[in-house]
């Protein structure tokens, strides 16, 4: 239940208004997401009026910062990396009730002070807060801090009533099954599941969102949302990025775990799932899992339903680029994908014989994340594709970064006097129709979490349905070590054995 329905008081607000006295309490608070996403994003919830009058901002970390220090740490981010320039009275509300604990992750001790200091703010303001724990560190030290959580008591403060506590755990959630239901197994033990907010950032951008509403808001997209008119479906999320100072954190991941298992296997989840009963946070999830659920067990044998590929040396907008071997950190013999690519079939009524390809990969040629809907192509009995008639299917695509948009290909009649056809592209961009200044992820993420909607988080079984896909190709892919890795040049749109998966059904990768 949303605490805008179990509070008496939030009633009657829009929940954009409800958020209650909140504290909210960063483990890792002087790292580097706190300083690039999470202190910008509570700045600007401050800077529009919509973080809770009783706000109060915690960091908490091994190193020793002073309380001002902190204060200064986080100025200095919001002056770096906020979307909007630093305000002095915004910053000087939030900035005069944040503060800083220094403890360890495995520090019962530690916690025990946290929970005192929080007591404290309590006790200064007269009145009880919720608190909103947000784990923003390596995920080595999630369970010390879980279990730190409920040993401290604080994880069960206010259970069962509308200020009860809340956790927001960072990615990655376990690395393959058995590490997420452990994971799953620690969170259980401390809090309820709703409770917890397992973030996937890509879920609070603004496109994705919007996913929903093309999908369920317009009546021209539902009726042919299905096997009968969809040939195949793409989604890709690709970096320009390559590895950079991360090989370390990077030869341990591989492109499956950071990036398909989860933000592209969310895109898919949203892309197919069936129209949820109601716009609530478990009926929309309930939906998504079954969707995953009725994903079929992917073949991970070279020829299979899967690619994988590491980058080569190449050129990035004219300059040559390092393969990843050559990375620094990097492993001569490493066995990492910088790129995957998988075929998957979902075996229900509305996509049966629909193939749903996923890609990602680093050093790609561009950076992009977007989600294709091919249509299938009209009878030939007119325009037959020839030389008069330039025929393309229906392309729907929602970019979802950069540049928020969609678009639609259309065959058109080129103006002249004979029918010659071409394909057109129309489009709508959020930053031409609603202007650029468009909320980070985070905020709304943020926002959400205060306010008890998980709508936008990811539950315990939708992360296990995603990792039981995942795991066996994990897998098999270990075993295999380097054989089957294909390679592909930096820059390009990645290797031919991804375009092999493709070509088995006579199709092509878009190039976005
Ligand atoms: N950075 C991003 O853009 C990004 C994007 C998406 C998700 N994430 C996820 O968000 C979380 C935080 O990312 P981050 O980039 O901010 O991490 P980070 O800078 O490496 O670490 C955050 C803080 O955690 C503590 N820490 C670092 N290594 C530790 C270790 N081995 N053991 C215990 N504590 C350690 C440090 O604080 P103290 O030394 O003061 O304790 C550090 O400042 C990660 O789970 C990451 O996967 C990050």
């Amino acid at each position: 239940m949303a605490d805008t329905e179990r509070h008496p008081f939030l009633h009657g607000l829009s929940k954009h208004r409800g958020a209650p006295p909140t504290v909210v309490v960063i483990f890792g608070a002087s790292g580097d997401l706190t300083a690039r996403k999470l202190i910008p994003a509570v700045y600007n919830l401050g800077f529009d009026n919509l973080l809770p009058a009783d706000f109060y901002l915690v960091g908490y970390g091994r190193k020793p910062i002073p309380d001002d220090e902190f204060r200064a740490l986080a100025s200095d981010a919001i002056k770096e990396f906020s979307r909007r320039e630093l305000n002095a009275d915004v910053w000087s509300r939030i900035a005069s009730r944040t503060s800083y604990v220094a403890g360890g992750y495995d520090e019962k001790a530690a916690f025990d002070k946290l929970a005192a200091h929080i007591d404290d703010l309590e006790k200064q303001l007269g009145r009880d807060v919720q608190r909103l724990f947000y784990i923003s560190t390596p995920p080595s030290v999630f369970t010390p801090i879980l279990q730190n959580l409920g040993a401290s008591g604080l994880a069960a403060k206010h259970l069962g009533q509308p200020l009860h506590s809340k956790v927001i755990i960072e990615k990655p959630f376990g690395k393959d099954l058995a590490s997420a239901r452990a994971l799953n197994e620690t969170i259980r033990s401390v809090f309820e599941e709703n409770q917890v907010y397992r973030i996937d950032h890509y879920l609070g951008k603004e496109t994705v969102q919007d996913l929903l509403v093309q999908r369920f808001a317009n009546a021209i997209f539902e009726p042919l949302w299905n096997r009968n008119f969809i040939d195949s479906v793409q989604i890709t999320v690709a970096e320009e990025v390559g590895v950079g100072t991360r090989g370390g954190y990077y030869e341990q991941a591989g492109c499956l775990r950071d990036m398909i298992q989860n933000h592209t296997m969310q895109l898919l989840a949203l892309t197919a799932m069936e129209p949820p009963v109601t716009l609530d946070a478990e009926a929309i999830r309930d939906e998504k899992v079954k969707l995953l659920k009725a994903i079929q067990p992917l073949d991970p044998r070279a020829g299979g339903d899967v690619a994988r590929a590491q980058y080569a040396a190449g050129m990035m907008a004219g300059k040559a680029v390092k393969g990843y071997l050559q990375e620094d950190g990097i492993s001569p013999q490493s066995g990492t994908e910088t790129y995957a690519a998988m075929r998957l079939s979902i075996n229900n009524w509305r996509w049966q014989g629909v193939p749903f390809y996923l890609r990602s990969g680093k050093c790609m040629a561009r950076r992009v994340s977007e989600i294709a809907i091919n249509f299938k192509c009209p009878p030939g009995t007119l325009f037959a594709a020839g030389q008069k008639f330039d025929l393309a299917a229906n392309t729907l695509s929602f970019q979802i970064q950069p540049d928020e948009g969609l678009s639609l290909i259309l065959n058109t009649k080129v103006p002249g006097l004979e029918t010659r056809t071409q394909p057109v592209k129309m489009s709508f961009r959020y930053a031409t129709t609603f202007g650029s200044n468009t909320p980070e992820a985070y905020e709304r993420l943020v926002l959400d979490a205060m306010i008890g909607d998980g709508t936008l988080f990811i539950r315990g079984d939708e992360a296990l349905a995603s990792w039981t896909l995942c795991t066996p190709v994990l897998e098999a892919w270990a075993k295999a070590g380097r054989a089957g890795m294909d390679s592909y040049a930096a820059g390009s749109w990645g290797p031919p054995t991804s375009d092999a998966l493709l070509a088995k059904n006579d199709h092509v990768w878009r190039q976005p």
